[in-house]
């Protein structure tokens, strides 16, 4: 039987992610399947134990069963222990059941190594406290900024992610009112404001000459806070489709010890055939 793989959420048919691995299995030569489930809204649990009982290696976790999946995992690296959240589970030979988030190392492979953003030196502003900020926290944290603001609408949750990562960086919270006169080289929005087809409400000075902007959120068409970005001088205006490619990426190495090329996965994904606008993974 060829290794088994899925991704696993609720809802799920949107996700591009098998489209994504298996692109990695043929360029790579591994010989691997790798699929869809929806998971029972109350059952989670039976879900995975019943795909790792038929043999699965592997599962990629989406919404809304991260937090889920960080529970059922026997052991976790300390990256996932901070995101409180596993987007990856990985069935040891001993069968215990590894957990890991890989959507932080995505984000940062993508601004840093496609598309070239130094963050030493970077004053970074990160807009939202819920479950993609925090999965991104510490690797972030990692990448030696010089500062690193949490601006939240509920601002409690930004000061908790905060105190979460003192520890790892320069990191402070903030309620999103509370920006005024800071400036910014990069604007990362972990919201899920453009869903709403809105953007969190910034000062709209707040973004350094040659500061950049990127979206977790993409599309096939620029996003709500894209539009921001261009709007006020961004002089790189990303979304998040490398994110999305890029954490794959991480996945795949971990289950299958090689790590795929991302650029062509991610061009063939910018082809307008291929996009839609729904969330990721
Ligand atoms: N590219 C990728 O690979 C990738 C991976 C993961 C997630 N994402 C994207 O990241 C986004 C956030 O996901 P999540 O899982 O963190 O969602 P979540 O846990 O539900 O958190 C939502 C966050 O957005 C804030 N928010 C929602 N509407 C807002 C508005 N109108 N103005 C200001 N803030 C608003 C919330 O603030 P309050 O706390 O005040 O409610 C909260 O901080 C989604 O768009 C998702 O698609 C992308």
């Amino acid at each position: 039987m060829r290794a088994q793989y899925a991704v696993i959420g609720h809802p799920i048919a949107h996700s591009k992610s098998p489209a994504i691995h298996a692109a990695f299995a043929r360029q790579t030569g591994q010989d691997l399947e790798y699929g869809r489930l929806l998971g029972a809204l109350d059952d989670f649990a039976g879900d995975v134990r019943r795909f790792l009982d038929a043999g699965g290696l592997g599962l990629n976790v989406t919404v809304p069963f991260k937090e889920h999946a960080w529970a059922l995992t026997d052991e976790r690296n300390a990256r996932a222990e901070l995101a409180g959240a596993v987007n990856t589970l990985i069935r040891l030979a001993d069968g215990r059941l590894r957990g890991d988030n890989t959507d932080g190392v995505g984000l940062v492979r993508d601004l840093t190594d496609n598309h070239g953003f130094d963050f030493t030196d970077a004053r970074v502003l990160m807009l939202g406290a819920g479950g993609a900020a925090r999965g991104v926290l510490q690797p972030l944290l990692e990448t030696g900024l010089a500062r690193l603001v949490i601006a939240n609408r509920t601002t409690s949750k930004a000061l908790e992610l905060a105190r979460l990562g003192a520890a790892l960086g320069p990191v402070e919270g903030r309620g999103l009112d509370g920006l005024a006169g800071e400036r910014f080289d990069l604007i990362i929005n972990a919201t899920s404001a453009g869903l709403a087809d809105a953007v969190p409400a910034i000062p709209d000075d707040c973004l350094a000459d040659g500061g950049w902007t990127y979206d977790m959120l993409y599309g096939d068409r620029p996003t709500p806070f894209c539009r921001w970005g261009t709007e006020h001088g961004a002089v790189r205006v990303l979304d998040g489709l490398g994110m999305l490619v890029e954490q794959a990426a991480e996945s795949f190495r971990l289950w299958r010890g090689v790590r795929p090329a991302t650029a062509p996965v991610i061009e063939s994904l910018r082809q307008p055939a291929s996009l839609s606008s729904t969330p990721p993974t």
